[in-house]
């Protein structure tokens, strides 16, 4: 079978599906294309926070409604170390931007929801996806749906798969440089039912190693704590991950962590990951596909975003002005913002984790980092700028 569309998108993540109703936005056809199904892409816990200038997007696309109702805005978040909490205030910081927590599954409900209303072209489970000829003018994809194989013209694509997608990889590798950072560290993260232990967001570092506190809703807690990457989730009983908790989040004036049952456990690596350049030929990488960075900063989603609003903005201008100039210096605007999360991403991870060949030297230079983080206002300003995002045209 044969379709054809002007943007054939590979992925049903946050990147793909904002992309595709960009593009409605402007008039322009796609078709978005995901191996999973709709019901496993809506229960996926992952990202929790978007940044001021993600939730103004979602709001001016009249995507916003569900969100503001139940999504929490928050203003500033917590740095915790020696047994302390310290404050960082966004909004004086940042002359009044704060960032929303509100799971990424919920956006993603969102997103699918507007898609299907508007038009419905959102194929999932489907299998086998291969690009080709993206080096042309007439850029194809092949995949099977329901058992049929289907060839998709387009004008170009959209490769939105995530990192462990197909796009990224129909690049030849002579024609991109990969840059890459692992961790000796990973995160246990936990979904907890228990009302919020705090107000806001809290990072800590201890002795122990790292630790973080956040929120799904008023009866969910979403807990993570640094780990060996190579340790196995079935070593790690729920008295044990409540224990290490309560120690690394422990604070001079007994802070009391609200624990309940433990609903849902797991082990994520961490790595940083760049491919130069995020397009070749017809074929353009957005989101996860082409950048990955430790969640320490919050920001996969976020950069997603912004990568696909460049796009679509490029696409739009080629359909309607005929200039791909944009296009042009798509991977280059991308870029500046990439590194500079990629670096934000990075400063905040090596803040805050213990490395397992640390020694006092690099502990004592970890606390300096700290404490000048939260006594210097250039400094927390610096980190306040960054976490709630820079403008989404920085
Ligand atoms: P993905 O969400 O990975 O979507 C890619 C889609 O493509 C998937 O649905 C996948 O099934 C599909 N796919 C894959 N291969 C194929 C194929 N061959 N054909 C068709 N479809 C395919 N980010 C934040 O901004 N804030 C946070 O607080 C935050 N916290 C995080 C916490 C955790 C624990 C994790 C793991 C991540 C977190 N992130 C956070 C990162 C964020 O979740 C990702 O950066 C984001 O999902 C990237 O979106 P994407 O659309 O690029 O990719
Ligand atoms: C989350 O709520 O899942 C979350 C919050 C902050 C982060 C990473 C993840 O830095």
């Amino acid at each position: 079978m044969q379709m054809r569309t002007r943007v054939g998108i590979i992925g049903a993540g946050p990147a793909g599906l904002l992309l595709s109703l960009l593009l409605l936005r402007e008039g322009i056809d796609s078709i978005v294309l995901e191996i999973r199904s709709r019901e496993e892409i809506e229960a996926t816990i992952r990202a929790g926070v978007l940044e001021q200038g993600t939730v103004d997007l979602l709001n001016e696309m009249g995507l916003g409604t569900r969100m503001q109702r139940e999504g929490a805005l928050h203003h500033g978040i917590e740095l915790r170390f020696d047994g302390e909490g310290h404050r960082i205030n966004f909004t004086e910081l940042t002359n009044g931007r704060a960032i929303m927590l509100y799971p990424q599954h919920e956006v993603l409900k969102d997103l699918i929801d507007a898609r299907l209303k508007q038009d419905g072209r959102i194929l999932f489970n489907v299998e086998d996806v291969q690009v080709s000829n993206i080096s042309t003018d007439q850029p194809r994809i092949h995949f099977l749906h329901e058992g049929e194989q289907v060839e998709l013209r387009c004008d170009f694509i959209a490769g939105c798969d995530g990192f462990h997608g197909v796009s990224r990889a129909a690049i030849p590798t002579t024609e991109h440089h990969i840059f890459t950072r692992s961790y000796p560290f990973g995160w246990l993260g936990i979904l907890m039912q228990a009302p919020p232990s705090s107000e806001e967001l809290i990072y800590a570092y201890s002795e122990r190693g790292f630790a973080l506190v956040s929120t799904r809703s008023p009866e969910l807690q979403r807990l993570y704590i640094q780990c060996d990457p190579q340790d196995d989730i079935a070593n790690w009983s729920d008295e044990m991950i409540l224990a290490e908790l309560q120690v690394r989040l422990a604070t001079r004036d007994n802070w009391q962590l609200h624990t309940g049952p433990i609903t849902q456990k797991s082990i994520l690596a961490m790595r940083s990951f760049v491919i130069e350049p995020m397009r070749h030929g017809r074929l353009f990488l957005a989101g996860d596909a082409a950048h990955i960075v430790p969640p320490t900063g919050a920001k996969g989603l976020n950069l997603a975003v912004a990568d696909v609003r460049h796009l679509a903005r490029a696409l739009a201008r080629f359909y309607t002005q005929q200039q791909s100039d944009l296009l042009e210096a798509y991977s280059t605007t991308c870029l500046r913002r990439v590194w500079r999360t990629e670096h934000f991403s990075w400063w905040m991870t090596s803040m805050l984790h213990r490395f397992p060949d640390d020694d006092a030297f690099q502990q004592r230079l970890q606390r300096s980092q700290l404490d000048y983080t939260v006594r210097s206002r250039a400094a927390a300003a610096s980190l306040a700028e960054n976490y709630v995002g820079l403008p989404l045209d920085w």
